[in-house]
């Protein structure tokens, strides 16, 4: 037969084992990994005995035949599984939590890769005599951890996220630096790398570093282009892929940096942002399609690595089981050195938060070593630059190891973890499910009856399914009434969380129903990440910190603001007026929806005190937005018009489109028709999705129209007075005349108004009025503070041409001066 036909054959024949193993392993109560990597070491002990002699031997024999003859080499290995791996698992971390956790993670990564190798590699320098470069090889193979089954089995027993987060965040991280230190020694070991150790430490920081930010870049720019895709997810899911490859090689082959490094940060660059760029629904999918997968390549990686186990062990000496012991213990030693001296140490410095101990002893067990360290394993012994006793040693070694992490510590990992109750709830937890218990069982026991009615059920059979429910429910709302005594702050504290996910949730649904722009989500987004951090550690306080920090002008703002005014580009500025109207009108009314969740769940679930609290905070919000909606409102009415007549006709096309969906789901209409009417509507709404453009409304002639005091002016003169006067937007609480400066302008207000802070009292002015003239008519330092109370138009003059414009106008010039003089003497 040919090649490829038996290729298929076995790898379909692999797809098909898999397929069993799964399930196998949850019936067995073993972790997945640690099943295939059995059936993978059978498979490979059993083709290395059938051996080349099967082939032509009919279908199991040619499966096997063809299987041993694989040999797949470590740079196959590498190249077609770990981008995917590692991309995956960068697609489906928690980033935030990561980021919070940085300094953890990078040091039991990296940090715990250099001391793993150091202290392996010294170790069985003095005890085994072979060289120290090798012995350091082996330490930096046997560095990696895989946490494919430890956190199966986290997830399995429901164990802290926390503890989850800094296994897998390890995990993540530890691949580069391993695979770094590896090629490395490896060229020291072949004389091609000065071995200097300072040398080496540039090098690996550099490799490090460079790829950090060739996986930042790389995302940055999938990123960019995702929306160009216009939500065709198949072509999504594709560019992620291509990004995770492609960003590999080019990091490792064109760069010269850690392309594992820079497809890790690439996926977590993704996962960070591209959440804001795909619709929700798109987001699900690409996940679901990246998890499915990731779940192919490591059963693959660790069924055919498993393989290879017996041809590695197969040149074993019994002399090298002490070794293996000399490496177990220094393995370990090397763990707990960076667990318990180190990790410490960093949370001294206050750059981590201390992790308990329970924490650390299961990271020290957990440590499982996987496809990595045999792929790494792989690449050493069929290198035949290295001399063939240290290829022996570490692939013995390294493999026996494996092996030892994967049979022993697995299978006992989920006994220890019930041993030091992770697999509980915490009290808050316990409080939280018993509440909701005694609030829903009781409800659901009704259901039953009427679903029982409807069905035309009676008697024995609905007591039957009810008994479950009664028997609980009174238990149930007895153990919450005690449990709802938890201290208020504790409640309030829960809420706010829920609160805070909550909004986020109703953002994504406005995305989903497409009646919010995806610019205006990024940005809501971006704000309620902020509330979700305040609340984190925070109470009502921080919460409504981070509420009004959300309401004031960003930087970005700023800096367009000061564009306008330094150059006259108005666009970015515009875009940003109307990125604000539509966020607070979104904003407000979802902060609507959130009232009423907080009276309908919150309420219930966490009693009155804290659902008071949180009606009071949104109202407060409410109001914040409400100045926000109304400054903007009175000085564009027409753009704010058009915001609400697009977000009512985007409203109507969801309904018009869930309407025919509805007719399609009862047959009413059939596909022909349902696709025709689904592709007017689309029209109709790429149509009313084009935001409408804001006009900062900041024309001179127009704004000098609407001045009085120039009405008088002919047009000539008022043509020469345009030339000489600049127009600029103030915003809101904006301080346009500071008091004590040194006065450049006089401003003129075209509309809106502004409030002198005089000593004695304020004093407001409307549009047609002019300040700022003091300062430099008399050549003083400017006599009060001069603030916006809302969106102003002003016309600047500098003071030069206030003094032209006097002399060639004597009836302005009068006017002017008599202002002054009476403002002079107030
Ligand atoms: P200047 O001193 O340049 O800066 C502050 C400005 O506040 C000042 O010019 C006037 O334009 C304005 N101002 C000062 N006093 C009064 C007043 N009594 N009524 C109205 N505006 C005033």
């Amino acid at each position: 037969m040919h090649d490829i036909v038996l290729t298929i054959f076995a790898l379909t024949g692999l797809f098909a084992l898999i397929s069993m193993l799964l399930p196998l392993a949850d019936r067995l109560a073993v972790p997945y990994a640690v099943l295939l990597a059995a059936v993978g070491c059978a498979i490979g002990g059993l083709a290395a005995i059938v051996g080349d002699n099967a082939n032509g031997g009919g279908m199991v024999a040619d499966m096997i035949g063809t299987l041993d003859g694989f040999n797949l080499s470590s740079a196959a290995f590498l190249y077609i599984f770990l981008p995917t791996l590692l991309f995956e698992t960068a697609l489906n971390v928690d980033v935030r939590r990561l980021t919070d956790e940085i300094a953890p993670v990078l040091l039991l990564a990296v940090v715990g890769v250099l001391v793993s190798t150091f202290v392996v590699g010294v170790a069985l320098w003095e005890f085994s005599g072979v060289a120290l470069v090798a012995c350091l090889m082996l330490g930096a193979v046997v560095a990696t951890t895989d946490p494919v089954a430890v956190v199966a089995i986290f997830r399995d027993i429901g164990a802290p996220h926390r503890l989850t987060m800094l296994v897998e965040g390890e995990s993540l991280f530890n691949d580069a630096a391993a695979i770094a230190l590896y090629t490395l020694l490896l060229a020291v070991l072949l004389g091609e790398h000065p071995a200097s150790p300072l040398a080496g430490l540039i090098d690996f920081v550099r490799v490090f570093a460079g790829g950090l930010v060739a996986g930042v870049i790389a995302g940055r720019l999938v990123i960019w282009i995702l929306p160009i895709l216009r939500d065709h997810r198949l072509a999504e899911t594709t560019l992620t892929i291509a990004l995770a490859y492609m960003v590999f090689v080019v990091g490792e082959h064109y760069l010269g940096v850690s392309g594992v490094v820079a497809v890790v940060t690439a996926g977590l660059t993704i996962n960070h942002g591209g959440q804001r760029r795909l619709s929700p629904s798109s987001w699900k999918s690409l996940i679901r399609t990246w998890e499915q997968i990731g779940f192919w390549a490591s059963s693959l990686i660790f069924l055919l690595a498993a393989m290879m186990v017996p041809r590695l062990l197969a040149q074993a000496e019994v002399t090298q089981l002490w070794q293996l012991a000399v490496l177990v213990l220094a393995a370990f030693a090397a763990r707990a050195i960076t667990l318990y001296v180190l990790l410490p140490l960093l949370s001294a410095t206050k750059l981590a938060e201390h992790v308990r101990n329970d924490h650390k002893l299961v990271i020290l067990w957990g440590g499982m070593r996987g496809a990595v360290s045999l792929a790494l394993t792989l690449a050493a012994t069929e290198n035949a630059a290295i001399a063939p006793d240290i290829r022996n040693f570490i692939g013995v070694l390294a493999t026996g190891f494996v092996l030892f992490t994967l049979f022993l510590c697995a299978p006992t990992l989920r006994p220890l973890m019930r041993y030091l109750r992770l697999d509980q709830l915490s009290p808050a937890d316990v409080a939280l499910r018993d509440r909701v218990m005694g609030l829903y069982l009781a409800s659901i026991g009704d259901d039953i009856g009427k679903v029982a009615h409807d069905h035309h059920i009676t008697g024995q059979a609905v007591e039957d399914a009810a008994r479950w429910y009664a028997r609980h429910t009174e238990a149930a709302s007895t153990i919450a009434e005690e449990n709802a005594q938890l201290p208020l702050e504790s409640r309030l504290h829960t809420s706010l969380v829920i609160l805070a996910e909550r909004e986020r949730e109703f953002y994504l649904e406005h995305f989903e129903a497409r009646t919010m722009s995806r610019r205006a989500v990024a940005l809501l987004l971006s704000q309620d990440a902020q509330l979700r951090d305040a609340v984190k550690t925070g109470g009502a306080a921080e919460y409504r910190a981070a509420a009004t920090e959300a309401m004031r002008f960003s930087r970005r703002f700023r800096f367009d603001l000061w564009l306008q005014r330094h150059s006259g580009v108005e666009r970015p500025l515009a875009r940003d007026l109307a990125d604000r109207l539509e966020t607070s009108l979104t904003t407000r009314s979802v902060i609507q929806e959130l009232r009423s969740f907080n009276t309908d769940q919150l309420s219930r679930l966490f009693g009155a005190g804290p659902s008071e609290t949180i009606d009071a905070e949104l109202n407060a919000r409410i109001e914040l937005l409400g100045r926000a909606i109304d400054a903007l409102m009175l000085q564009y009415p027409n753009y704010g018009r058009a915001l609400q007549t697009q977000f009512l006709t985007l409203k109507a096309l969801r309904i018009e489109e869930e309407k025919y969906r509805q007719l399609r789901a009862e047959s009413i209409v059939g596909n022909e028709v349902f696709n025709d009417l689904m592709r007017a509507l689309a029209h109709r709404r790429t149509i009313a999705e084009a935001r409408p453009q804001l006009d900062l409304g900041l024309k001179r002639e127009e704004l000098v129209a609407q001045v009085a005091m120039f009405a008088a002016l002919d047009p000539a003169k008022r043509a020469k007075l345009c030339r000489l006067l600049r127009a600029r937007l103030a915003v809101p609480g904006e301080v346009i005349v500071r008091k004590g400066d040194h006065g450049g302008d006089m401003f003129i207000i075209s509309s809106g108004a502004v409030e002198v802070r005089l000593a004695s009292q304020p004093v407001r002015l409307g549009s047609g009025a002019f300040f700022g003239e003091l300062a430099l008519l008399d050549n003083q330092p400017r006599s009060a503070d001069v603030v916006a109370l809302g969106y102003c138009q002003l016309l600047r003059l500098s003071s030069r041409d206030l003094n032209r414009l006097m002399r060639a106008d004597d009836g302005l010039r009068r006017q002017i001066e008599s202002v002054a003089g009476e403002r002079r003497s107030a």
